[in-house]
């Protein structure tokens, strides 16, 4: 691309660079299809924004002629998915042809991306030519506004910078044990009483109360705006009310619908995080309740699917309760996974009959899986492998890669600027969102196909302000969209990198409140050998840190092991000689060793053979000549995760 090309993110499916630019000044108009009425009206004020004048707009059944123009097509025959677009910019004009209107705000987006972030008279857009479409349907963000309460401008914002990065879910946490914030016209005390608490930790310390009254909700007035702002930019707002667990501020309003037969029972909207005992009860009079919640919900929310959480449930007080101790024998329900499972269940027939699909977190497995039930996968991939290699639609929303309520920088950086940076633990840089790919590995093309998108998550617990939602948002989303739209085989880190750069002076201009982009340490290997491994890496232990020469750096796994996890190693030319892998580690209270494994080699990077197993963490054997791969395969599961120190050779 010319250098006047600023970057796209996220990057188009094809790219292709013209002769010359367009130059965008007063007299250039936009002309449009019938159709695309309202995107020309909304375009033409955003090119404003942009550029300091509104670009006059034209129905192309007036056949006037326009010598510097912007064309708005629709092509419903093209080739793609919904979304897909193509975008062609020469020196003489701008053609811009969706294959449906969604298709041709995309465009507009990649449009708005192409002017140089710092304007300009006149605006000046590089010729290119672009053919686009997105990876997945399901491009999601999530935000808990249970934790934390923010206004309907912020939400609005936060919208909008999703649109502008090609996402199209907006996943709408809307109940929590510390606060309900939907308006619910037949239980109004969900909110006179749910939607406030009487205190909140402060940053810098969890366990303690800063006495405050807080809180706050939405009317459905303001929701009805919101949806409907949202609709106007291609996201579909799912909203989500969290059952039967994350339920104690709703419970705190109608004790009735808990489990309120336990001795001592006395619920409240709690005012420390984590997860509570407070559930609802699986009565007939409380399914009444969440039947009545999401008839009101449905009229509020077009959306196909809704979210009903089904996390972090306790079975505590079900196995307390006599009167679900009744149910448990006259249903036949075991144990409270099976109540969980006949709640979800009960749920999902209610939804159904509104027309609606269910979707939850992993936990709604517990017990046996709601037939039609869409799954997200937060506690890692397993829940979401497992439901679609049953045949359930997934949406891949991991907290190992995807949950941006993680420090971006390393927690030490981060608490040394003050409490307020605090977040509620792990380590998520950039580059580790970048490395995501949805599909989870161990899925095959057919499985694959469940696998219905991406989703990054906003938990609030550490998030008080807009502006810190801002600064874990921000630019961790963009690495998100890119994983989420572009084809996998067009990923690079180190060009992202660089069409981060104008996409950080965009937010910055726009005065988002982001956080550093430090470019990661690069990661060499001694002689250029390749790593490549099914493993996270843990923190800054990336896989070329176990054969990098030196002996105080290490790979380090950021889980469990599974059989079939594997380590390889990649040589730029064949080899012979010795090698020898020594795993585990004293960084580790475990000492993360492999403790049932085998290395093996290959002269044609198919078919192996083995040199050793490993004993006591350790593996070596002679390699035979001609060697071009290498691997340390796990054989057996292990809850320890693993530290390769590192991996050496002789001749
Ligand atoms: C979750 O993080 N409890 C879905």
């Amino acid at each position: 691309m010319s250098l006047l090309a600023p970057g796209v993110i996220p990057l188009p499916e094809s790219m292709a660079p013209g002769e010359g630019h367009f130059p965008l000044k007063k007299e250039t108009a936009i002309r449009f299809d019938p159709q695309l009425l309202g995107l020309a009206e909304s375009f033409s004020k955003e090119l404003e924004v942009a550029s300091g004048f509104a670009p006059r707009i034209y129905n192309e059944m007036l056949r006037i002629h326009l010598p510097s123009q912007i064309r708005l097509d629709l092509d419903p025959g093209m080739e793609g998915k919904s979304g897909a677009y193509s975008l062609e910019v020469r020196a003489e004009g701008i053609i811009l042809t969706g294959k449906d209107v969604q298709g041709a705000y995309y465009g507009t987006r990649t449009l708005l991306q192409l002017l140089p972030p710092k304007g300009g008279d006149p605006l000046q857009v590089a010729a290119v030519k672009i053919r686009d479409q997105p990876r997945f349907g399901w491009r999601g963000m999530h935000l808990d506004v249970g934790r934390h309460f923010f206004p309907v401008e912020d939400i609005k914002g936060f919208i909008d910078w999703m649109a502008y990065h090609k996402l199209n879910v907006f996943h709408w946490h809307l109940t929590e044990d510390q606060g309900w914030r939907l308006e619910i016209k037949k239980y109004p005390k969900l909110t006179e009483v749910g939607a406030f608490r009487e205190s909140t930790p402060p940053y810098g310390n969890r366990d303690s109360d800063d006495g405050q009254r807080y809180g706050g909700f939405y009317t459905q007035e303001e929701v009805r705006e919101i949806v409907a702002y949202a609709k106007e930019r291609h996201v579909t707002v799912v909203p989500e009310i969290d059952m039967p667990g994350h339920m104690a501020a709703a419970i705190a309003a109608y004790p009735q619908f808990g489990n309120d037969d336990i001795p001592g029972y006395a619920p409240k909207v709690m005012t420390r995080w984590g997860v509570h005992p407070y559930t609802l009860a699986p009565t007939e009079e409380t399914f009444r309740f969440v039947d009545d919640i999401l008839t009101e919900l449905c009229e509020l929310f077009p959306s196909e699917y809704i979210h009903i959480g089904g996390d972090e449930a306790p079975k505590d007080q079900w196995e307390a309760s006599p009167r679900v101790r009744e149910l448990m024998k006259k249903e036949g329900l075991k144990n409270g996974h099976d109540v969980q499972s006949y709640f979800i269940k009960r749920v999902e027939k209610m939804l159904a009959a509104k027309g609606r699909k269910l979707i939850g977190w992993d936990e709604i497995r517990e017990g046996g899986l709601a037939p039609s039930a869409t799954v997200m996968s937060w506690r890692g991939e397993q829940g979401g492998i497992d439901s679609a290699r049953e045949g359930h639609d997934v949406v891949m929303a991991s907290n190992s890669h995807l949950y941006f309520d993680h420090y971006p920088l390393p927690a030490e950086q981060e608490l040394a600027k003050g409490v307020e940076y605090e977040c509620i633990g792990g380590y998520l840089p950039i580059e580790k969102v970048y490395a995501y790919d949805p599909v989870p590995v161990a899925l095959t093309a057919e499985e694959a196909k469940h696998v219905l998108g991406v989703q990054g998550q906003l938990w609030t617990e550490y998030m008080k302000t807009w502006d810190k939602v801002e600064y874990l948002a921000f630019p961790r989303i963009a690495a998100l969209a890119e994983i989420a739209w572009t084809p996998v085989a067009r990923k690079d880190f180190a060009d992202f990198s660089r069409r981060l750069g104008p996409m950080l002076e965009r937010y910055d201009a726009a005065g988002v409140n982001r956080s550093a982009f430090v470019p990661p340490a690069k990661r060499e290997t001694v002689g250029g050998v390749k790593v490549s491994t099914s493993l996270g890496f843990y923190q800054n232990h990336w896989p070329e840190l176990a054969h990098d020469g030196r002996e105080d750096s290490f790979f380090w796994a950021d889980r469990e092991l599974r059989v079939g996890d594997h380590f390889t190693l990649d040589f730029p030319q064949p080899r012979g000689g010795r090698i020898e892998v020594v795993t585990g580690g004293k960084a580790s209270k475990n000492g993360d060793r492999l403790e049932q494994g085998v290395l093996e080699a290959s002269t044609d990077g198919a078919n192996w053979v083995k040199l050793a197993d490993f004993e006591s963490g350790k593996a070596g054997g002679a390699l035979p000549e001609g060697t071009t791969r290498v691997r340390i395969q796990v054989t057996g599961a292990q809850t320890n995760w693993l530290i390769i120190e590192e991996i050496r050779f002789a001749e």
